[in-house]
């Protein structure tokens, strides 16, 4: 008797004690803001072909043509033919992406150890990771890089590293250490920072992320101890608990800037009701199904849809390829064009509303309007869409093109998803 109790007392000691590591310095705030901006310091932003290399490149993709995942140089649009209005080419000559018109790079500040990075708030990923001062200075270019000696809080985790690849080949990766990290006012201490030593090129070019703040469930987090998985938990994982309501929403404009916000639900970022959907997170993602779409006022069946995920850190819709041929057949001049490596249209092209199943119950609109990503060339004639095929890639990547016109709500507590459809844009 005595030595069960012993046991019980030993074990609830040993619960607080691996509850207790990582914690949050106690919250006196339980809900808080972080902003998310442009990151003016850069100034050259991701145009279309960019963002569809992104996306391919982060969940391992492969095209049949390998004209994105594989090639680490970007695209050349030199000479590419443009759309015509009435759906022929027009071979006026140089393609550049405008930068100004699309805003693909969306930071917010967070402290680690008192110095401060501007992270990508990333609900595609687990793991949070920065440029450090341990890269050479090449790589780290105009990155702002963390440095563990100037930080009094840093403790290396002995032993630990981490490891992102991508099927093209490129990655980040580094050891680990724990630090004291504050975002938007609420600290955590021993919150584990992934610090890295290398980076691919497509990092280094990649000038507007000095690193990312992974929101997808711990599960995929990288950490490992060179034979096994050593997952470690996230920052929302580690705050999640001390919250008024285990959640944060992103709430992003037309431009991209936004706001996202932990432990509340502000009801008056959306119209009528919230909808609840559970998520699959067997993956470690924010994954629904989503087997019917709109297009206007038309409702289609997609029989054999691809489960989607929710990804702040990805800019484009990513659907199913028949979803996008079906969207853009009613695009008047629209083509896959494989050069740019996605579907472009000419920019006067009336664009119905698509509307994406969020589980069985929710349609997510986006308005025709909210549907364009960039323009590609300089003349701003032909345009690149926020809508892209997935090239049978088996996932759909709900990214920015549906946050700017959803409101959204993650919630680690019951492991939802919540959709409000944003006031029209
Ligand atoms: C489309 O426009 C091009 C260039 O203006 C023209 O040469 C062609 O005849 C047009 N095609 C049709 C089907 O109208
Ligand atoms: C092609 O587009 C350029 C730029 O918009 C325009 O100046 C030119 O007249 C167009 N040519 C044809 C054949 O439509
Ligand atoms: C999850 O929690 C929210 C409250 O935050 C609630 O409204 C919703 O119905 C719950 N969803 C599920 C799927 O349990
Ligand atoms: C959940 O996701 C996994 C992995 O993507 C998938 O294999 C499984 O079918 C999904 N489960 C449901 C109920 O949709
Ligand atoms: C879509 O439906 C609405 C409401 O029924 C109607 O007002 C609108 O004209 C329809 N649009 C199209 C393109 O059919
Ligand atoms: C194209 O759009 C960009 C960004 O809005 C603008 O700076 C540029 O002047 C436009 N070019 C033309 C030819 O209108």
């Amino acid at each position: 008797m005595a030595t069960t109790i012993r046991l019980v007392f030993l074990l609830a000691a040993l619960v607080a004690i691996v509850l207790a590591h990582p914690a949050p310095a106690k919250i006196q705030k339980r809900s808080f803001k972080v902003p998310r901006s442009i990151n003016r310091a850069h100034p050259r932003g991701l145009n279309g072909p960019d963002a569809m290399r992104k996306v391919f490149s982060k969940y391992n993709f492969y095209t049949s043509a390998g004209f994105i995942a594989n090639t680490k140089t970007p695209v050349t649009l030199e000479g590419l033919r443009i759309a015509a209005n009435n759906g022929s080419t027009n071979g006026s000559g140089t393609v550049a992406a405008n930068p100004e018109d699309n805003a693909a790079l969306f930071l917010s500040p967070v402290d680690i150890g008192g110095q401060t990075l501007n992270l990508d708030f990333d609900s595609g990923s687990s793991d949070l990771w920065v440029f450090s001062t341990a890269l050479d200075q090449a790589s780290i270019g105009q990155h702002t890089a963390f440095d563990p000696a100037k930080s009094a809080s840093f403790k290396v985790m002995q032993g630990a590293q981490w490891k992102i690849t991508y099927g093209d080949g490129s990655g980040a990766a580094g050891t680990v250490g724990t630090d004291t990290v504050t975002i938007g006012g609420v600290t955590v201490q021993n919150q584990a920072v992934e610090t890295a030593n290398q980076v691919s090129q497509s990092f280094v070019r990649d000038t507007n992320t000095d690193g990312l703040v992974g929101l997808a469930f711990s599960t995929l987090n990288t950490v490992n101890d060179g034979t096994k998985k050593t997952p470690q938990k996230t920052f929302f994982d580690n705050v999640m608990n001390d919250l008024d309501q285990p959640v944060f929403t992103a709430d992003l404009d037309p431009d991209g800037t936004g706001v996202y916000e932990f432990g509340k639900i502000d009801q008056t970022k959306f119209t009528g009701e919230m909808a609840w959907i559970p998520v699959n997170a067997s993956s470690g993602f924010w994954q629904f199904p989503s087997a019917k779409f709109m297009v206007g006022n038309q409702t289609f069946n997609n029989p054999s849809a691809s489960q989607a995920i929710a990804d702040t850190g990805t800019s484009l819709l990513l659907v199913d390829q028949q979803v996008a041929d079906t969207y853009y057949s009613q695009v008047r001049g629209a083509q896959l064009n494989q050069q740019v490596g996605g579907f472009i249209y000419p920019c006067g092209a009336a664009l119905p509303d698509m509307a994406v199943a969020i589980g069985d119950s929710y349609m997510a609109v986006i308005p025709g309007n909210a549907i364009t990503f960039a323009t590609v060339d300089q003349a701003n004639t032909t345009c690149f869409g926020g809508v892209q095929g997935n090239q049978g890639a088996g996932l759909q990547i709900y990214g920015d093109t549906m946050f700017k016109a959803q409101f959204v709500a993650f919630n680690g507590g019951n492991q939802s998803l919540g959709f409000g459809q944003k006031p029209s844009i």
